[in-house]
């Protein structure tokens, strides 16, 4: 299977050859000096992102919201937060990506609105109107289910005298998909964004959307456990996915990515297999659970990168011809890569330069987060008032309450937090990283912009930018790097990824060494082999790797490496 020359069969498409760029609105570029980033801000970089070589630009949420959990809390779909803009703004915005040949696909969360929503409002107002069911009501509390950000998941209201759900913060319940009118109001709005021009949707915890509707009680303790039985993959799920595809996505020539919480290697194919007419591609946390107990997310523990290879193997192998996903190491809900899975010291510029190689040369659509194309890093925050995230603050309050010492609960916000990778971008080494001229952004700037930022990066040749750039270049030159198979070498061994990316018109090895160690790779490199990516400024010792070293070699003649 994993030696399958799978782009033989493989349907070429511009959502598979694309690379999207993740913006975060909130923390992107302030043109209008209130601290806030925006939707102008975004159109002034527009000329940045298009010579930064990426293709499609996936914005978190741009609507009205209350902000409770920064846009993914949404109070009205059709009109855009006003502290981002207007609606002028955001076609501006759409008009100048595409004539810069960029896509813009947009934010869709359905799983729950805001508790502002009118559609709320009217719905706990009275069980008998046209909205009374476009929640999840309950007399009594069903079942023991917990919230994702803490706390139980079903909240009473005192207007409708019920209990609600609510997945996330009591502020966001969840919608009931089981009512076809909210359903064709969903359908309905998407068109209207589709209409508008914007090329596809990232679709927010959509595995959610569909409840096992006896409400059983959670299956076990371990958090990762109860999203997959419980709250993902429910029975109706399909038939949605299908139905939204129909009516809505399916009319149009656009992408949709779903953000896959709860779905694994086994059920991953009745999402995205083609012929079944669901979602594009979706990305899975399987490699961002690696690293926690139980799945908890204000926990770290080490791991193996035998273990972290195994699972970019077998969703390879998952996905097959038929099936696609997204290569991401990083996003805004969590820390900042090279903090994580590199590092932010010593090392930070060759391991950003080998978690890019990794990125971006795997099968999938590669997906970068702001900011990791100049290797920001996590930011350190030394008391509570200094984080914005609900969930860190939730989280903050329920260890402390359990006689957790502040320090301590804070060594883990900062490790594993949300707010790492939502400071600010760091433009330039002026005040605020050059991303506001206000006297304080929303949320404060990583004190290492001085250092780390995009003016700087532009004008150093040894940049983890100018990396970037060659990288996302040297993909689009060679579709093989695309849709070629994927073999790994050495599956095994716990310092060195190594694997071919290989068709009938090209072969390519990466070398990468995720240690601080010296480490021999033993693969018997031929002569005709062209090292065409490599993040040291000189070769080496031919079969050594040193610390964080990548290389990435084209072969122009077949060959055989011994394992
Ligand atoms: C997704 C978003 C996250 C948000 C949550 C609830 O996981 O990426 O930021 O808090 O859904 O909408
Ligand atoms: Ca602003």
């Amino acid at each position: 299977m994993a030696n399958q020359i799978y782009s033989i069969i493989m349907k070429k498409i511009w959502w598979k050859e694309a690379v999207i760029y993740q913006i975060y609105p909130r923390s992107f570029y302030d043109s209008n000096g209130d601290g806030i980033g925006d939707l102008q801000g975004i159109i002034q970089k527009l000329d940045y992102l298009s010579d930064l070589g990426v293709d499609v630009l996936w914005l978190s949420p741009i609507f009205a919201s209350p902000n409770l959990d920064n846009g993914y809390d949404i109070s009205d779909y059709r009109m855009i937060m006003p502290e981002f803009g207007t609606m002028a703004d955001f076609e501006e915005l759409l008009a100048q990506a595409h004539h810069r040949g960029l896509k813009v696909i947009l934010d869709l969360v359905v799983n729950h609105s805001s508790d502002q929503h009118q559609w709320f409002q009217e719905s706990r107002a009275a069980s008998d109107n046209p909205y009374s069911d476009y929640y999840i009501w309950k007399d009594e509390i069903p079942n023991d289910w917990q919230s994702f950000f803490g706390g139980p998941a079903w909240t009473y209201d005192d207007q409708r005298q019920a209990y609600y759900l609510h997945l996330f913060t009591s502020h966001q319940p969840d919608l009931n998909w089981e009512h076809p009118a909210l359903r064709a109001e969903i359908y309905d709005m998407m068109n209207f964004w589709y209409d508008k021009g914007i090329d596809g949707f990232r679709m927010d915890v959509i595995p959610l959307i569909s409840k096992d509707q006896s409400y059983p009680d959670a299956v076990s303790d371990n958090f990762d456990q109860v999203i997959f039985h419980n709250y993902a993959n429910g029975p109706r799920l399909h038939e949605y996915l299908q139905e939204m595809h129909q009516q809505s996505s399916g009319r149009y020539d656009v992408m949709t990515v779903g953000e896959c919480i709860g779905v694994t290697d086994q059920n991953c194919m009745m999402y995205v297999d083609e012929r079944r007419k669901e979602l594009n591609m979706l990305y899975h946390f399987e490699h961002m659970s690696l690293d926690t107990e139980n799945g908890e997310k204000y926990s770290r523990t080490s791991y193996h990168l035998s273990d972290f290879k195994r699972i970019f193997q077998k969703w390879d192998e998952a996905l097959g011809a038929q099936g696609w996903y997204n290569v991401f190491l990083d996003n805004h809900d969590f820390p900042r890569m090279v903090s994580r899975f590199g590092d932010g010291g010593a090392y930070r510029l060759q391991s950003a330069k080998l978690l890019a190689t990794m990125l971006l040369t795997l099968r999938g659509t590669p997906c970068i987060y702001q900011g990791s194309e100049i290797g920001m890093t996590n930011v350190s925050l030394s008391q509570i008032e200094e984080a914005d995230d609900i969930w860190a603050h939730n989280y903050y309050h329920e260890q402390l309450a359990k006689g957790d010492a502040p320090a301590g609960i804070m060594a883990r916000i900062n490790a594993c937090g949300r707010d790492n990778a939502r400071t600010p971008v760091q433009w330039s080494a002026e005040h605020h990283a050059g991303f506001t001229t206000a006297s304080a952004p929303w949320l404060k700037v990583n004190p290492n912009y001085t250092e780390i930022n995009v003016a700087q990066a532009e004008a150093d040749e040894q940049s983890i930018l100018l990396f970037y750039k060659r990288l996302l270049a040297l993909r689009k030159a060679y579709p093989t790097l695309i849709y070629g198979a994927f073999t790994q070498r050495m599956p095994e061994h716990e310092s060195l990824f190594i694997y071919e990316r290989h068709d009938d018109a090209g072969h390519f090895l990466v070398l990468l060494n995720f240690s601080a160690d010296e480490v021999e790779h033993v693969q018997d490199i031929s002569v005709e082999a062209e090292l065409i990516m490599h993040n040291y400024d000189s070769p080496g010792a031919a079969s050594f790797l040193r610390a964080w070293e990548a290389r990435v070699y084209n072969y122009s003649v077949k060959f055989e490496i011994k394992q």
